[in-house]
């Protein structure tokens, strides 16, 4: 089987990018995230000057701008009306804002219908925070991957002290903290494990530990003709 399906899901900074785009590289798949799409339209309501709880705004603003996932040399870009926004959309003030975005059921509708548009042929790898129990329900292999705040702070640390930005560990939990709250407890698709996926808590392996973890899964469910 050379079309597989693969989601995974959980909370901010357990490794779900990083892992799945190698995952991707190793498997020949394209690799989506998710993440990106809410992040761009988030960066975009921030610049126009729309309220972030105002659901009807931003579902126009959505519909009427071109935002789009391209696949390149360089991996995934994301375009916004023709212009690269890849790393515009990183920023702390659109990860600090991002969640209250992605609440909005008319958002969610819109999001998903594209995500699941970008599965065509080819085999993916989809990272997020509803694939696995919304987006691609019948995803061949569901990954949910956790590691404890304390770890995950550190990873973004670390992440911020290379890139030679500002760091501060116990704001950084916090914020994580903060963004899993809502994206655990909104009404609207939240942050849950889907019964079918497997849990991989991420806290003490490495980045390759994990790749190899999920290869596994994937070899077990092709051996399985799933
Ligand atoms: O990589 P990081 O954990 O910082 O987050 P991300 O994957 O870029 O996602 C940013 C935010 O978008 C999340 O905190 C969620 O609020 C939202 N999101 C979502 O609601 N559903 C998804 N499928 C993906 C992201
Ligand atoms: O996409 P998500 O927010 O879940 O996490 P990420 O951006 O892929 O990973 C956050 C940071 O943790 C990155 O700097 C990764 O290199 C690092 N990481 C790690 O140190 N060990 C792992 N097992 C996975 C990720």
């Amino acid at each position: 089987m050379n079309s597989m399906t693969i989601a995974i899901d959980g909370p901010a900074a357990a490794g779900k990018s990083t892992v799945a785009k190698m995952v991707a590289e190793k498997l020949s798949y394209i690799y989506v995230d998710t993440g990106a799409m809410y992040r761009a339209l988030t960066w975009k309501a921030i610049q126009e000057g729309i309220a972030l709880e105002d659901e009807e705004k931003l579902e126009t603003l959505l519909k009427e701008r071109d935002l789009k996932l391209v696949q390149s040399e360089k991996g995934q870009l994301v375009m916004l009306d023709g212009q690269d926004v890849s790393e515009a959309i990183r920023t702390d003030e659109v990860t600090n804002q991002v969640s209250i975005v992605a609440k909005h059921q008319k958002v969610r509708v819109e999001m998903v219908k594209r995500q699941q548009e970008l599965v065509k042929e080819q085999g993916v790898v989809m990272d997020g925070r509803d694939i696995g129990t919304h987006v691609l329900p019948d995803a061949e292999v569901k990954i949910f991957m956790i590691a404890s705040v304390e770890e995950r702070a550190e990873r973004r640390y670390k992440e911020n002290v290379e890139k030679g930005f500002d760091a501060d560990l116990e704001k950084l939990k916090e914020e994580i903290r903060k963004r899993d709250e809502i994206d655990s407890n909104r009404s609207v698709s939240p942050l849950v494990k889907a019964d079918d996926a497997i849990e991989l808590d991420t806290t003490s392996l490495t980045i390759d530990q994990v790749v190899e973890k999920i290869i596994g899964v994937v070899r077990k469910a092709e051996e399985k003709g799933v």
